[in-house]
């Protein structure tokens, strides 16, 4: 196979967005659309991909980094204009050139694969992706012969009644021949209705100087939408986020209600794992196999390992080990691991917490900035008291411990392994290993004084 090239646009500002952020790098399922782009040829091993970028040259470049080479085009000029920034990368390269677009986020590994299989089966010049749209407004149409062979492509801003009329539109990905691209740019003209240079100008530009020029049709055209305003972003998520679902639960995941479950592009799951409503995957996620999560959960770049339950929780960069269970309505913030076999219950925050192998914080807790032992057991209502005002502080407790419910452990401080903290304890100094430490006023019992208070009077 020869050698494969591929140029992506992405200078654009995207004015149809109305946002500050620029369109290419507006998430699709947690991932901008111009990074879905670049991972789809990266799948496909491409030899050299060139990003063109312009408006938020800056931003594009920190999402993508040095994955990819970057052509600047200053001035937004147009399309064929952008590729030409490209050119240099390009010069002298034998082989086949992919352009793409950065708004064209759904485009699968396939598709790409197919269109580039009858470029070179056809071996044209230049073969262009196109679909059949049920509502074509706005894309560039085909315009072919009586014989069916592609002569050009016209946009729709510069098409006549009879020809806005075909459904066959352009998709703004093309294969070309590299060399017949590059002279087929230099003759591109501006005298159109937006005064831009088109690159569809170079499909009628080579067919026009007698080269083969064809059209592949994509077998779905929902995958080909390009996004341009707020309205095809929401469509191209709930595209993608069905078909997320699909790829999970073929791989052997249930999941309850697709409709209601919101996984992320680079979320990975186990076998077996249950993903109830209301569930949101989020970043780089991992599960394991065997996990029932939600209803609702909300995780972000954690990673889960097998067998763990998690419900009604939000759980942030941390990592939770096997048979763990968690929630309802937990809280686990950044930087938190939790071992096997440990239980996180109800209205329980961590936070920069270690949770050793077997260890229990069943109920309304605060354990931030701390280090918990093995099969330790933390009483309903312990806080961890970790800021003084200006510090964050440590609290490291031992295996074996038992903190009694209510207690404050104020940090730094250190609860030696086995020792005991009664019910209501203040800990303000390290409690040493296999001791009961008592921190609260004794209680007094005043016999028979409840009588005489006002409320206990007998009328
Ligand atoms: C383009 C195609 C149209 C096709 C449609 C498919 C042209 C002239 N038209 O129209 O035939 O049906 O896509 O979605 O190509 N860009 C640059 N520099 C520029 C102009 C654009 O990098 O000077 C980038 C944009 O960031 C965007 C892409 O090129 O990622 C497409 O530009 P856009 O303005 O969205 O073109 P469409 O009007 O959608
Ligand atoms: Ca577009």
């Amino acid at each position: 196979m020869s050698k494969i090239h591929a140029v992506v646009l992405a200078a654009g500002q995207g004015t149809r967005m109305k946002s500050k952020l620029y369109k290419v790098l507006h998430p699709v399922c947690g991932k901008p659309m111009v990074q879905h782009v670049t991972d789809t040829l990266a799948a496909m091993k491409v030899d050299d991909v060139v990003v063109v970028v312009g408006h938020g040259a800056e931003a594009v470049r920190a999402t993508l980094g040095d994955r990819v080479a970057y052509a600047l085009q200053s001035e937004q000029l147009g399309t064929a204009h952008a590729v030409q920034q490209a050119v240099p990368h390009l010069l002298d390269k034998e082989g086949t050139t992919f352009i793409l677009y950065g708004d064209v986020p759904l485009l699968s590994e396939e598709t790409l694969r197919a269109l580039l299989a009858f470029h070179e089966e056809q071996h044209a010049a230049a073969t262009v992706l196109t679909a059949d749209m049920a509502d074509p407004t706005g894309y560039g149409r085909i315009i072919r012969n009586e014989a069916g062979e592609v002569l050009r492509i016209v946009e729709h801003k510069d098409a006549s009644e009879e020809q806005r009329a075909i459904r066959e539109i352009n998709t703004g990905i093309y294969c070309f021949d590299n060399k017949k691209l590059i002279t087929a740019l230099s003759q591109v003209k501006n005298d159109n209705v937006q005064g831009e240079y088109y690159v569809t100008d170079c499909i009628g530009i080579l067919r026009d100087a007698g080269e083969k020029v064809v059209a592949y049709v994509a077998k779905d055209a929902d995958e080909t939408m390009g996004v341009n305003d707020r309205v095809q972003l929401a469509q191209a998520e709930s595209y993608m986020r069905r078909r997320i679902n699909e790829r999970h639960m073929r791989n052997g995941v249930t999941i309850q209600d697709p409709a209601s479950t919101y996984i992320e592009a680079d979320v990975v799951i186990g076998p077996d794992t249950h993903i109830l409503p209301g569930t949101h995957l989020r970043g780089k996620t991992t599960v394991g196999a065997d996990c029932t999560l939600g209803p609702q959960a909300d995780l972000r770049d954690m990673t889960i390992a097998d067998r763990v339950t998690i419900s009604y929780s939000v759980l942030v960069e941390s990592t939770v080990g096997e048979n763990v269970t968690v929630g309802p309505y937990a809280y686990v913030r950044p930087g938190s691991e939790i071992a096997a076999e440990v239980k996180i219950g109800d209205f329980v925050e961590l936070k920069n917490a270690k949770i050793g192998k077997g260890s229990k914080v069943p109920h309304l807790s605060y354990v931030g900035d701390a280090e918990i032992g093995e099969n330790v057991n933390i009483g309903c209502g312990t806080i961890t008291v970790n800021y003084d005002g200006e510090k964050k502080h440590k609290t490291i407790v031992g295996n074996d411990v038992f903190i009694g419910c209510n207690s404050n452990l104020v940090a730094p401080v250190t609860i030696g392994e086995g020792a005991y903290v009664a019910a209501g304890s203040t800990i303000t100094h390290n409690v040493p290993e296999d001791a009961l430490a008592i921190a609260r006023e004794r209680q007094v019992n005043k016999s028979g004084y409840a009588t005489k208070l006002p409320r206990k009077k007998k009328k």
